[in-house]
């Protein structure tokens, strides 16, 4: 596939074992990650003939990116082409939550269903309600573009107004705390930072309305997952659906996973067939232009070509 250059390939279908790749990474030029590989000072010095770094994924969180830029290594990442997909399985997420579809499947295969009854399984209406958009960039703007055919209003918070987005969806700027408050829904789409560790905490959660879902499509440790239980088990909060956990994978006997009002699936926000594919050939595209010495496409330190 990639002319001129000899290729190693991890064959098996699960994380590299970290000894290994720091193994395998002293001879490579280039390395193409996933966001499950960890690349630090360590992984750096253990790679330290490497011209290019290329993650198959937009968030970079797994990748100390000023210690890449200090040694002049590009880092090349896949924005946009998972934009439009991630913000559809955002709405599927907020969907599935707030009208208890996961919980509807189970009463059905359980043998539960013995007739129509007016009580069951009543949930939260998404249409003509205020959605909460915690972070603006491409996939938060995404999914406030989605909410005009649910008839929704967007309020959305993030780093700094963003007045293109505004223009474009009708979305309305608010401090986290007015927007926690306001929203009857709340779509969490921030980059995870230090910063942003844990910002939906206890605090956050209980200015949430009762009958709110909380979705997370972004990173895992942006949502603080024992104050999340509290709030869900108390009725604090109506429901949560989370495509990213902290920690990721979630061990099938955390106590998130035995509440029914919690949704929880494997990190598929990115995860349809086109997509995938048009990551990976970001990713190569990225990782070829690095091993040439050219200018990556998709840089996510910039900063290294000053
Ligand atoms: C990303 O790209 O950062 C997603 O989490 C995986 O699609």
């Amino acid at each position: 596939m990639l002319e001129g250059h000899e290729v190693w390939t991890w064959p098996e279908n699960r994380t590299m074992p970290r000894r290994l790749l720091l193994e395998r990474i002293a001879d490579a030029h280039g390395a193409l990650v996933m966001l499950t590989d960890r690349v630090d000072d360590e992984f750096l010095e253990a790679g330290n003939r490497l011209t290019v770094v290329s993650q198959m994924a937009v968030g970079v969180d797994n990748i100390d990116l000023d210690a890449c830029t200090r040694r002049g290594i590009p880092v090349g990442h896949t924005p946009d082409v998972l934009t439009e997909t991630t913000a559809d399985m955002a709405w599927a997420l907020l969907a599935a939550a707030a009208r208890r579809i996961p919980e509807g499947r189970d009463y059905v295969l359980g043998g539960h269903w013995q007739e129509w009854d007016p009580d069951l399984l009543l949930g939260s209406d998404l249409w003509g309600t205020t959605l909460g958009i915690v972070g603006m960039g491409r996939i938060g703007a995404a999914v406030a573009r989605r909410a005009s055919g649910f008839s929704m209003r967007v309020v959305y918070n993030s780093r700094s107004p963003k007045p293109e987005v505004e223009e474009q969806t009708g979305a309305a700027y608010r401090g986290l705390a007015d927007l926690l408050s306001e929203a009857d829904h709340v779509v969490v789409t921030a980059a995870y930072t230090p910063e942003t560790h844990h910002l939906i905490d206890h605090d956050a959660l209980v200015r949430m309305k009762p009958t709110a879902t909380l979705v997370n499509i972004a990173r895992g440790p942006l949502v603080d997952p024992a104050a999340l239980y509290q709030a869900l088990r108390s009725g604090r909060i109506g429901s949560a659906a989370l495509d990213v956990t902290e920690p990721e994978p979630i061990p099938a006997d955390h106590e998130l996973l035995s509440l029914p009002n919690c949704l929880v699936i494997p990190h598929l926000g990115s995860a349809s067939r086109g997509t995938r594919l048009a990551m990976a050939t970001r990713a190569v595209e990225n990782l070829l232009a690095g091993v040439a010495g050219r200018r990556l496409p998709w840089c996510a330190n910039p900063g290294v070509y000053n």
